[in-house]
Protein backbone atom coordinates (compact mmCIF):
# COMPACT_ATOMS: atom_id res chain seq x y z
CA UNK A 1 0.00 0.00 0.00
CA UNK A 2 1.24 3.79 -0.59
CA UNK A 3 0.63 5.03 2.62
CA UNK A 4 -0.55 8.11 3.31
CA UNK A 5 2.39 10.34 2.80
CA UNK A 6 3.18 8.69 -0.33
CA UNK A 7 2.78 11.90 -2.36
CA UNK A 8 5.32 14.03 0.15
CA UNK A 9 7.91 11.44 0.01
CA UNK A 10 7.67 11.03 -4.29
CA UNK A 11 7.93 14.95 -3.95
CA UNK A 12 10.68 14.39 -1.74
CA UNK A 13 12.62 12.21 -3.79
CA UNK A 14 12.44 14.25 -6.84
CA UNK A 15 13.26 17.39 -5.11
CA UNK A 16 16.12 16.03 -3.79
CA UNK A 17 17.57 14.52 -6.77
CA UNK A 18 16.85 17.65 -8.52
CA UNK A 19 18.97 19.64 -6.32
CA UNK A 20 22.14 16.74 -6.51
CA UNK A 21 22.02 17.96 -9.78
CA UNK A 22 22.34 21.83 -9.41
CA UNK A 23 25.12 20.74 -6.73
CA UNK A 24 26.61 18.66 -9.11
CA UNK A 25 26.84 21.37 -11.53
CA UNK A 26 27.94 23.97 -9.13
CA UNK A 27 31.14 21.64 -8.09
CA UNK A 28 32.64 22.63 -10.83
CA UNK A 29 32.19 26.19 -10.18
CA UNK A 30 33.21 29.13 -9.07
CA UNK A 31 31.98 30.29 -5.42
CA UNK A 32 30.76 32.44 -3.38
CA UNK A 33 31.69 31.71 -0.16
CA UNK A 34 30.31 33.24 3.47
CA UNK A 35 30.59 32.85 6.92
CA UNK A 36 27.68 32.02 9.52
CA UNK A 37 28.01 31.56 13.23
CA UNK A 38 32.46 30.53 12.93
CA UNK A 39 34.97 31.15 10.43
CA UNK A 40 34.29 27.48 9.75
CA UNK A 41 30.78 27.58 9.06
CA UNK A 42 30.50 27.86 5.59
CA UNK A 43 27.85 28.58 2.81
CA UNK A 44 27.67 29.21 -0.20
CA UNK A 45 24.25 30.73 -2.89
CA UNK A 46 24.26 27.20 -3.67
CA UNK A 47 23.12 26.65 -0.76
CA UNK A 48 20.26 29.08 -0.22
CA UNK A 49 19.23 28.39 -4.07
CA UNK A 50 18.55 24.72 -3.22
CA UNK A 51 16.64 25.44 -0.29
CA UNK A 52 14.74 28.07 -1.98
CA UNK A 53 14.18 25.59 -4.60
CA UNK A 54 12.81 23.30 -2.17
CA UNK A 55 10.98 25.32 -0.23
CA UNK A 56 8.80 26.38 -2.72
CA UNK A 57 8.31 23.74 -4.40
CA UNK A 58 7.06 21.96 -1.47
CA UNK A 59 5.47 25.45 0.02
CA UNK A 60 3.13 25.01 -4.10
CA UNK A 61 2.70 21.99 -3.74
CA UNK A 62 1.41 21.44 0.78
CA UNK A 63 0.56 24.92 1.48
CA UNK A 64 -0.04 23.74 4.84
CA UNK A 65 2.97 22.39 5.41
CA UNK A 66 5.63 24.29 7.95
CA UNK A 67 8.83 24.14 7.40
CA UNK A 68 12.59 24.11 9.27
CA UNK A 69 15.61 24.86 7.18
CA UNK A 70 19.29 25.25 7.90
CA UNK A 71 19.71 28.57 5.82
CA UNK A 72 16.23 29.95 7.05
CA UNK A 73 17.60 28.88 10.66
CA UNK A 74 20.84 31.01 10.12
CA UNK A 75 18.77 33.98 9.07
CA UNK A 76 16.79 34.32 12.26
CA UNK A 77 13.77 31.83 11.44
CA UNK A 78 12.56 29.83 14.23
CA UNK A 79 12.96 26.14 14.31
CA UNK A 80 9.13 25.18 15.95
CA UNK A 81 8.16 21.75 15.56
CA UNK A 82 4.51 21.27 15.18
CA UNK A 83 2.51 18.63 14.93
CA UNK A 84 1.75 19.99 11.46
CA UNK A 85 3.35 18.38 8.80
CA UNK A 86 6.84 20.01 8.99
CA UNK A 87 9.72 19.03 6.68
CA UNK A 88 13.10 19.47 7.99
CA UNK A 89 15.73 20.60 5.22
CA UNK A 90 19.60 20.85 5.34
CA UNK A 91 20.19 21.94 1.63
CA UNK A 92 23.63 21.13 1.22
CA UNK A 93 25.33 19.09 3.75
CA UNK A 94 28.86 18.48 3.56
CA UNK A 95 29.12 22.78 2.55
CA UNK A 96 32.87 22.75 3.54
CA UNK A 97 33.36 19.63 1.32
CA UNK A 98 31.65 21.53 -1.73
CA UNK A 99 33.64 24.68 -0.93
CA UNK A 100 37.05 23.09 -0.72
CA UNK A 101 36.58 21.22 -4.87
CA UNK A 102 39.73 22.21 -5.93
CA UNK A 103 39.40 24.75 -9.27
CA UNK A 104 42.39 24.43 -10.80
CA UNK A 105 43.25 22.51 -13.78
CA UNK A 106 45.35 19.97 -13.22
CA UNK A 107 45.44 16.29 -12.08
CA UNK A 108 42.87 14.84 -9.76
CA UNK A 109 43.70 14.33 -5.64
CA UNK A 110 44.78 10.81 -6.63
CA UNK A 111 47.61 12.45 -8.80
CA UNK A 112 49.10 14.46 -6.07
CA UNK A 113 51.77 14.01 -3.25
CA UNK A 114 53.36 15.79 -1.00
CA UNK A 115 57.17 16.29 -0.79
CA UNK A 116 58.91 17.96 1.50
CA UNK A 117 60.43 21.68 0.85
CA UNK A 118 61.50 24.24 2.67
CA UNK A 119 61.06 27.19 -0.39
CA UNK A 120 57.50 27.83 -0.79
CA UNK A 121 58.73 29.47 -3.94
CA UNK A 122 56.99 28.58 -7.55
CA UNK A 123 60.28 26.89 -8.52
CA UNK A 124 57.72 24.79 -11.85
CA UNK A 125 54.42 25.75 -12.90
CA UNK A 126 54.09 21.92 -11.34
CA UNK A 127 54.25 22.47 -7.98
CA UNK A 128 52.18 24.91 -5.59
CA UNK A 129 53.72 26.32 -2.19
CA UNK A 130 51.84 25.20 0.78
CA UNK A 131 52.66 27.79 3.43
CA UNK A 132 50.83 25.97 6.24
CA UNK A 133 53.51 23.19 5.53
CA UNK A 134 56.56 25.10 6.02
CA UNK A 135 57.38 25.18 2.98
CA UNK A 136 55.81 21.91 1.64
CA UNK A 137 55.05 21.49 -1.80
CA UNK A 138 52.34 19.58 -3.97
CA UNK A 139 53.70 17.93 -6.86
CA UNK A 140 51.20 18.05 -9.99
CA UNK A 141 50.45 14.73 -11.79
CA UNK A 142 51.96 13.90 -14.93
CA UNK A 143 48.97 13.25 -16.23
CA UNK A 144 48.54 15.04 -19.72
CA UNK A 145 46.04 18.02 -19.46
CA UNK A 146 43.64 16.22 -21.84
CA UNK A 147 43.14 13.58 -19.07
CA UNK A 148 42.20 16.66 -16.73
CA UNK A 149 38.40 17.08 -17.76
CA UNK A 150 34.92 15.58 -17.71
CA UNK A 151 34.79 13.12 -14.60
CA UNK A 152 37.92 14.21 -13.29
CA UNK A 153 36.99 17.57 -12.81
CA UNK A 154 34.72 15.91 -10.66
CA UNK A 155 36.90 13.44 -8.52
CA UNK A 156 39.02 16.73 -7.45
CA UNK A 157 36.94 17.24 -4.62
CA UNK A 158 36.39 15.61 -1.13
CA UNK A 159 32.87 13.67 -2.84
CA UNK A 160 30.91 14.04 0.58
CA UNK A 161 28.05 16.49 -0.28
CA UNK A 162 24.36 15.56 0.35
CA UNK A 163 20.92 17.01 0.39
CA UNK A 164 18.71 15.81 3.54
CA UNK A 165 15.06 16.01 3.58
CA UNK A 166 13.13 14.71 6.85
CA UNK A 167 9.73 14.89 6.73
CA UNK A 168 7.71 14.78 10.92
CA UNK A 169 4.06 14.66 11.37
CA UNK A 170 2.72 15.24 14.85
CA UNK A 171 6.34 15.23 15.99
CA UNK A 172 7.32 12.05 14.61
CA UNK A 173 9.42 11.11 11.91
CA UNK A 174 7.78 9.67 8.99
CA UNK A 175 10.38 9.59 6.56
CA UNK A 176 14.10 10.69 5.84
CA UNK A 177 15.78 11.06 1.88
CA UNK A 178 19.07 11.59 1.59
CA UNK A 179 20.76 11.97 -1.57
CA UNK A 180 24.77 11.89 -2.14
CA UNK A 181 25.12 13.90 -4.57
CA UNK A 182 28.67 13.01 -6.35
CA UNK A 183 28.06 9.33 -5.93
CA UNK A 184 24.43 9.39 -6.72
CA UNK A 185 23.05 7.34 -3.93
CA UNK A 186 19.83 7.62 -2.74
CA UNK A 187 18.93 7.05 0.85
CA UNK A 188 15.39 6.68 1.81
CA UNK A 189 13.92 5.49 4.74
CA UNK A 190 9.63 5.47 5.90
CA UNK A 191 8.76 4.66 9.53
CA UNK A 192 7.62 0.88 8.88
CA UNK A 193 8.62 0.82 5.49
CA UNK A 194 12.68 -0.20 5.81
CA UNK A 195 15.17 2.12 4.96
CA UNK A 196 17.02 1.42 1.27
CA UNK A 197 20.30 2.92 -0.69
CA UNK A 198 19.39 2.89 -4.62
CA UNK A 199 16.47 0.11 -3.47
CA UNK A 200 19.09 -2.01 -1.96
CA UNK A 201 17.74 -3.03 2.10
CA UNK A 202 19.84 -1.25 4.86
CA UNK A 203 21.08 -2.80 7.81
CA UNK A 204 23.22 -1.78 10.51
CA UNK A 205 26.16 -3.85 11.55
CA UNK A 206 25.23 -4.70 14.98
CA UNK A 207 28.52 -4.16 16.60
CA UNK A 208 27.47 -3.29 20.21
CA UNK A 209 31.81 -3.71 21.02
CA UNK A 210 33.58 -0.48 21.01
CA UNK A 211 37.24 -2.57 20.83
CA UNK A 212 35.74 -3.74 17.42
CA UNK A 213 34.30 -0.74 16.03
CA UNK A 214 34.73 1.74 14.10
CA UNK A 215 33.58 4.89 14.85
CA UNK A 216 32.41 7.93 12.65
CA UNK A 217 32.26 11.86 14.64
CA UNK A 218 32.45 15.23 13.04
CA UNK A 219 34.03 18.37 14.35
CA UNK A 220 31.67 20.49 13.65
CA UNK A 221 32.14 24.64 13.21
CA UNK A 222 32.97 25.42 16.50
CA UNK A 223 36.33 26.61 17.12
CA UNK A 224 36.81 27.82 20.84
CA UNK A 225 39.07 26.44 23.35
CA UNK A 226 35.95 23.83 25.59
CA UNK A 227 34.80 22.85 22.46
CA UNK A 228 38.10 21.78 20.82
CA UNK A 229 39.37 20.41 24.35
CA UNK A 230 36.00 17.97 24.53
CA UNK A 231 36.68 17.08 21.00
CA UNK A 232 40.00 15.88 21.48
CA UNK A 233 39.66 14.12 24.80
CA UNK A 234 36.56 12.12 23.11
CA UNK A 235 38.78 11.35 20.46
CA UNK A 236 41.98 10.57 23.04
CA UNK A 237 39.19 8.24 24.93
CA UNK A 238 37.79 6.31 21.92
CA UNK A 239 41.61 5.93 20.99
CA UNK A 240 42.15 4.52 24.70
CA UNK A 241 39.29 2.36 24.42
CA UNK A 242 41.10 0.63 21.06
CA UNK A 243 38.10 1.73 18.80
CA UNK A 244 39.15 0.35 15.47
CA UNK A 245 39.24 4.00 14.08
CA UNK A 246 37.59 6.93 14.25
CA UNK A 247 36.50 9.15 10.90
CA UNK A 248 35.51 12.43 9.96
CA UNK A 249 34.45 12.11 6.05
CA UNK A 250 33.13 16.08 6.43
CA UNK A 251 29.11 15.26 6.67
CA UNK A 252 27.45 14.70 9.36
CA UNK A 253 24.37 13.23 7.62
CA UNK A 254 26.52 10.80 4.95
CA UNK A 255 28.34 9.60 8.34
CA UNK A 256 25.01 8.65 9.33
CA UNK A 257 24.02 6.78 6.12
CA UNK A 258 26.80 4.61 6.32
CA UNK A 259 26.46 4.18 9.98
CA UNK A 260 22.60 2.92 8.60
CA UNK A 261 24.49 0.64 5.67
CA UNK A 262 26.60 -1.19 8.40
CA UNK A 263 30.10 0.33 7.10
CA UNK A 264 30.35 1.91 10.25
CA UNK A 265 29.30 0.92 13.75
CA UNK A 266 28.94 4.18 15.42
CA UNK A 267 28.40 7.84 15.71
CA UNK A 268 28.85 11.11 17.55
CA UNK A 269 28.52 14.47 17.53
CA UNK A 270 28.77 18.05 19.78
CA UNK A 271 26.45 20.27 17.78
CA UNK A 272 24.68 18.37 15.50
CA UNK A 273 21.48 20.44 14.30
CA UNK A 274 17.80 19.01 13.96
CA UNK A 275 18.09 19.28 9.67
CA UNK A 276 21.58 17.25 9.97
CA UNK A 277 19.87 14.14 12.01
CA UNK A 278 16.23 14.73 10.69
CA UNK A 279 15.94 12.57 7.65
CA UNK A 280 19.22 10.51 8.56
CA UNK A 281 17.33 8.87 12.02
CA UNK A 282 14.47 7.46 10.10
CA UNK A 283 17.01 5.63 7.72
CA UNK A 284 19.02 4.66 11.16
CA UNK A 285 15.72 3.72 13.17
CA UNK A 286 14.57 1.49 9.84
CA UNK A 287 18.21 -0.20 9.55
CA UNK A 288 17.80 -1.11 12.80
CA UNK A 289 19.93 1.36 15.06
CA UNK A 290 18.90 3.70 17.58
CA UNK A 291 19.11 7.81 17.67
CA UNK A 292 19.50 8.86 21.16
CA UNK A 293 21.24 11.33 23.67
CA UNK A 294 23.26 10.41 26.30
CA UNK A 295 20.54 9.82 28.86
CA UNK A 296 19.31 7.20 26.97
CA UNK A 297 15.62 9.30 25.84
CA UNK A 298 14.83 8.65 22.19
CA UNK A 299 15.83 11.80 20.42
CA UNK A 300 12.61 12.32 18.19
CA UNK A 301 9.79 13.00 18.84
CA UNK A 302 10.41 15.35 21.66
CA UNK A 303 11.06 19.13 20.98
CA UNK A 304 14.61 18.26 22.73
CA UNK A 305 16.39 17.55 19.86
CA UNK A 306 15.55 20.70 17.93
CA UNK A 307 18.07 22.14 20.33
CA UNK A 308 21.55 22.17 19.12
CA UNK A 309 23.19 19.06 20.42
CA UNK A 310 26.27 16.92 21.32
CA UNK A 311 26.41 13.35 20.67
CA UNK A 312 28.44 10.77 22.38
CA UNK A 313 28.59 6.70 23.22
CA UNK A 314 25.95 5.73 25.69
CA UNK A 315 27.25 2.46 26.59
CA UNK A 316 30.37 3.85 27.30
CA UNK A 317 30.81 5.49 31.03
CA UNK A 318 33.84 6.95 29.78
CA UNK A 319 32.99 8.66 27.24
CA UNK A 320 30.16 10.50 29.11
CA UNK A 321 31.49 14.24 28.82
CA UNK A 322 27.80 16.24 29.30
CA UNK A 323 26.87 15.24 26.13
CA UNK A 324 22.74 15.86 24.91
CA UNK A 325 22.36 13.64 21.55
CA UNK A 326 23.28 10.38 20.51
CA UNK A 327 23.25 8.19 17.83
CA UNK A 328 24.40 4.36 18.39
CA UNK A 329 23.55 1.28 15.88
CA UNK A 330 22.56 -1.42 17.85
CA UNK A 331 21.45 -4.93 17.02
CA UNK A 332 17.31 -5.17 15.86
CA UNK A 333 15.87 -6.42 18.95
CA UNK A 334 16.73 -3.29 21.05
CA UNK A 335 13.30 -1.58 21.33
CA UNK A 336 13.45 0.89 18.46
C1 LIG B 1 27.68 20.37 8.83
C2 LIG B 1 28.43 19.13 8.40
C3 LIG B 1 29.62 18.95 9.30
C4 LIG B 1 29.22 18.83 10.76
C5 LIG B 1 28.36 20.01 11.17
C6 LIG B 1 27.19 20.16 10.23
P1 LIG B 1 26.62 21.73 6.78
O1 LIG B 1 26.59 20.64 8.01
O2 LIG B 1 27.62 18.00 8.45
O3 LIG B 1 30.33 17.80 8.93
O4 LIG B 1 30.35 18.79 11.55
O5 LIG B 1 27.91 19.85 12.49
O6 LIG B 1 26.38 21.26 10.64
O7 LIG B 1 26.97 23.04 7.41
O8 LIG B 1 27.67 21.28 5.82
O9 LIG B 1 25.23 21.69 6.30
Amino acid sequence: AAGPWEECFQAAVQLALRAGQIIRKALTEEKRVSTKTSAADLVTETDHLVEDLIISELRERFPSHRFIAEEAAASGAKCVLTHNPTWIIDPIDGTCNFVHRWLGTWGTEHDVAFTEGSSPALENPGEIPLPWAGGSRLLRSQCPPSQHTGLHALSRRFPTVAVSIGFAVRQELEFGVIYHCTEERLYTGRRGRGAFCNGQRLRVSGETDLSKALVLTEIGPKRDPATLKLFLSNMERLLHAKAHGVRVIGSSTLALCHLASGAADAYYQFGLHCWDLAAATVIIREAGGIVIDTSARRLIPKPLWLSSTAVDLCSQEALRVKPKVQCVPTAASDEH
